[in-house]
């Protein structure tokens, strides 16, 4: 029984120790590099990066404790600036970083070797500086049947680190001065475990960034490119593991202009010839209510699909854009087409005879606004007036011209001519009198103090509500295209020279 637990224990013994002496041997047995010319490739490189000398989660410079330089340099094979409402853009690229690891060199192992190259597998042996794009919204590595990554190692020791990638990156645009926007996107590469006091990125001295000749960027130019070196605030951007300090980053930044032909052909000039349409409605009869209610709210349904379908393309920021600013001007001539023949129309179906001072604008206008001010104006101006006698030779001369369809009842209504007018536009002054007569109208506005003496004065002229109403669309079909041309004037003053 006593032998039985002794050999028990004897053998256990014997076993540890076996094991023991089992765990011990690695540290023994450190694969030689001596006359490492004869190895091939992968042979020599796992001897260089074996855990018994290299631990790839150690940075190159462990030991001295000096900064490590990460020297970065890009190519750029397609930049896809997105449609404007995702606010990012896409870039397919070729990322090439550059640092030395003092542990790699191996001049003095094998002299005649000239260069280690590798694809992931070597990735996997080595240490590799870990960066991240900041305003990443996806990004991956490209390669169809094995990712694109390519290592390789000078005798030096400097590893060259490339890989092929494609990122979705956030562009968060401005866009105020949409379409005529330019915008700025970049893609900042950041040090995601090592701090600046550890870790320095920089970008290659020439030409750290080389654009393919053929960036086929469809609705933009590219207008210009540049790199920047800074440092991001760890303690506030992020919470890393890492702790502290400042991070070292990379900036790639390019402009772009976005290209206005798309927007001018389908936007502008469809719009523009819409705001012309609704003009169509000046040379319309003043009572043809159909037909202008018609073209006006044609033209304006029509703007406003236009309009909302070039909308969609974009997000919905708060702010106004510079196309807001073109469809807000057009509805408004759209609108104001509109409102002048509700107003023309309105004043076209008035029965009452409209006397003015002058013909010119401001008294047309202000009598068909206040219709009553201006007849009462009128009246005082005929009662004040001391050459109401001495008119008498103008108003038999008025009678004359006006007699038959009027009589003289309707003198004391305000019948007044003046002279040029009355020689000028005879034809219109008799029409006036017969649609008085048609429209069964009431002589009684002008006071009946007055219905003796019939109050003339040489300075005033009439005008039917008719001929009001095609005085003002005659004007607006002047006015509307020249303040037209004006509003463009100013706008496409204000967006292409601000
Ligand atoms: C980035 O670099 C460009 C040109 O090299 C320079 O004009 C710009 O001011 C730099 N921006 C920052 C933030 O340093
Ligand atoms: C950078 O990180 C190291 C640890 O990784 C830390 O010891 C050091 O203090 C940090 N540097 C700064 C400036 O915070
Ligand atoms: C980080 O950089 C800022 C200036 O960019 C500096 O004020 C601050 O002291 C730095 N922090 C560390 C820990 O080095």
């Amino acid at each position: 029984m006593i032998s039985k637990t002794l050999l028990l224990s004897a053998i256990l013994f014997l076993k540890g120790a076996e094991g023991q002496k089992s765990s011990q041997s690695p540290a023994l047995d450190c694969p030689s590099l001596e006359k490492g010319d004869g190895y091939t490739q992968s042979e020599f490189l796992s001897r260089l990066a074996h855990e018994c000398r290299y631990d790839r989660l150690l940075l190159p410079t462990y030991q001295t404790g000096e900064v490590v330089y990460v020297h970065a340099s890009a190519y750029v094979y397609f930049i896809q600036p997105a449609e404007a409402h995702d606010l990012n853009f896409k870039l397919h690229f070729l990322l090439q970083l550059r640092w030395t690891d003092p542990r790699l060199a191996y001049t003095l192992y094998s002299p005649e070797r000239t260069k280690i190259i590798g694809e992931s597998d070597l990735r996997q042996r080595i240490w590799v500086p870990h960066l991240y794009m900041s305003n990443e919204q996806s990004s991956s590595l490209m390669g169809t049947d094995s990712k694109d990554v390519l290592i390789s190692i000078a005798p030096d020791g400097e590893v060259l680190f490339s890989r092929r990638m494609q990122a979705v990156l956030y562009c968060w645009m401005n866009l105020q001065k949409f379409p005529f926007d330019e915008q700025k996107c970049s893609m900042n590469l950041e040090s995601w475990k090592y701090n600046a006091s550890i870790l320095r990125l920089m970008w290659e001295k020439d030409n750290p960034v080389r654009l393919s000749t053929e960036l086929h960027l469809t609705e933009y130019s590219l207008l210009d490119y540049w790199t920047n070196e800074s440092v991001v605030r760890g303690d506030i951007v992020n919470m890393r593991l890492g702790g502290a300090g400042n991070y070292s980053a990379l900036k790639f930044t390019f402009k772009l202009g976005r290209e206005v032909g798309y927007y001018l052909m389908d936007y502008f000039i469809p719009s523009m010839m819409i705001v012309a349409m609704s003009w169509v409605t000046f040379w319309l009869q003043a009572d043809a209510s159909a037909p202008r209610i018609t073209l006006g709210t044609s033209t304006m349904l029509s703007f406003i699909t236009l309009a909302s379908s070039q909308a969609k393309t974009l997000p919905k920021v708060s702010y106004i854009k510079a196309s807001e600013i073109w469809f807000l001007g057009c509805i408004g001539f759209i609108f104001s087409a509109l409102v002048e023949f509700a107003f023309v129309n309105t004043i076209w179906r008035r029965k009452k005879v409209v006397a003015l001072k002058k013909v010119n604008s401001k008294y047309i206008l202000k009598s068909t606004l206040t219709p009553r001010l201006a007849r009462k104006e009128l009246q005082k101006e005929l009662q004040s007036s001391p050459q109401l006698t001495k008119s008498r030779s103008c108003s038999s001369l008025q009678q004359e011209t006006s007699s038959d369809p009027a009589g003289p009842g309707y003198n004391n209504y305000l019948t007044v001519h003046s002279f040029p007018s009355a020689l000028n536009l005879p034809t219109i002054t008799t029409q006036s009198y017969d649609e008085l007569i048609a429209s069964g109208g009431r002589p009684r506005t002008a006071g009946s103090e007055g219905s003796d003496e019939p109050p003339k004065h040489h300075t005033w002229t009439q005008m039917t509500p008719q001929e009001i109403a095609t005085w003002i669309d005659k004007r607006s079909r002047v006015l509307f295209p020249l303040l037209f041309i004006f509003f463009n004037i100013i706008y496409w003053t204000f967006v292409y020279c601000l």
